[in-house]
């Protein structure tokens, strides 16, 4: 991973700031997203992770102001190289999506349209954001495909994706999203249905197009194992909110917020041995829009101190070491 410190002072693509999310048919109550605020530099990849239901997808789909119907943005706004999203209109939101910012999908591969070949698929695509001849679009297509680690790309224009396997069709949908060489590209749980070896090869290839062509990536998964091989940054989400951030190294090896520390205990690829078995976190997220006054996470904590953590909102406390390692608790770091 490149060092934090040297990621820092490059130029920032994407910039989010206070992103809140609510529910049309609940107003007054807790958002499933609030107040998401972090940024993304050229060549960065940004993990987010928590459990189902955390705001992972709905954080991630917000980005490209491709929200669905019942959920809307309540606050905060979204610059995507100064660009605000969440003022731009449809028209303007067609354009930017796929050239500004891309998005890849869980299981990606199983969505392509069965009746396109990949040729067609790659210049639908191009041919959205672009008016090029039939010879630079199959130029174009072959060198994306190559970028992509596409074997033998020229004769496979023809192919159908039944024709392909479950790690080149992902490619394929990979090679969609950077075919227009977006500046930022959002990956939400794109390798979770494939096995180890071709999850490996997938996470390899988004690292090397993040860092090759200097991408600002947001990468969302529930895995931290993923995220310590493709991010250098992470983003601990519970229940909708931030609840620890900072290089991937620091917080998964000095991990400070008590829901971190479960994580990490409950990973399987991470910590798990026979001597030292899985420790799942107890309980469950708190039902959508009924987040406890206080912390969020009081009723699974265990280092919950209930005078405190109950009534009172936790605050944020930062890394002396490392300004860019924050944590949301009311406990003193252990
Ligand atoms: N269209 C919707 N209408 C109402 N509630 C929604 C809608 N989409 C998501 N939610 C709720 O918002 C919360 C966050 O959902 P989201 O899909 O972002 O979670 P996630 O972290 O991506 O979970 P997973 O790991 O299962 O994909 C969940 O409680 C979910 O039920
Ligand atoms: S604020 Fe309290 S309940 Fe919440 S995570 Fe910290 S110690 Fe646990
Ligand atoms: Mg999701």
């Amino acid at each position: 991973m490149t060092s934090a410190k040297n990621i820092s002072q490059r130029n920032v693509l994407l910039s989010i700031q206070n992103l809140t999310i609510s529910l049309d048919d609940r107003p007054g109550t807790s958002p499933v997203v609030n107040g998401l605020t972090f940024d993304v530099h050229e060549g960065e990849c940004v993990g987010i992770v928590g459990e189902s239901g955390s705001g992972k997808s709905l954080s991630s789909l917000a980005l490209l102001n491709m929200l669905p119907k019942g959920v809307h943005i309540s606050e905060g706004q979204i610059l995507a190289q100064g660009k605000n999203l969440t003022q731009a209109n449809e028209k303007d939101l067609r354009a930017l999506r796929g050239a500004l910012v891309s998005m890849v999908f869980q299981d990606p591969g199983a969505a392509l349209n069965p009746s396109r070949t990949v040729g067609k698929l790659l210049s639908d695509v191009l041919e959205a954001h672009s008016d090029l001849s039939r010879e630079a679009i199959r130029e174009r297509s072959i060198e994306v495909l190559k970028e992509v680690g596409f074997p033998d790309p020229e004769s496979r224009l023809k192919s159908f994706p039944f024709q392909l396997s479950g790690g080149l069709r992902q490619r394929v949908a990979i090679a969609m999203a950077l075919i227009n060489r977006p500046r930022i590209l959002v990956a939400d749980e794109p390798t979770t249905s494939l096995d180890v070896s071709v999850q490996k090869g997938i996470l390899q290839l988004i690292r090397q197009r993040t860092v090759e062509d200097g991408i600002g990536c947001v990468f969302v998964s529930h895995d931290l194992g993923v995220i310590a091989e493709v991010a250098d940054r992470v983003v601990i989400m519970y229940s909708g909110q931030v609840v620890e951030e900072g290089p991937v190294a620091s917080v998964l090896t000095n991990p400070k917020h008590p829901y971190t520390k479960g994580l990490i205990a409950s990973a399987p690829n991470m910590t798990s041995t026979l001597a030292n078995p899985l420790r799942p976190i107890p309980g469950s997220l708190p039902s959508v829009g009924r987040t406890p006054i206080g912390c969020a996470f009081q009723d699974r904590c265990p280092e919950k101190s209930t005078g405190t953590c109950t009534p009172l909102k936790p605050t944020w406390s930062v890394d002396p070491s490392d300004s860019s390692h924050r944590w949301l608790c009311h406990s003193e770091a252990k």
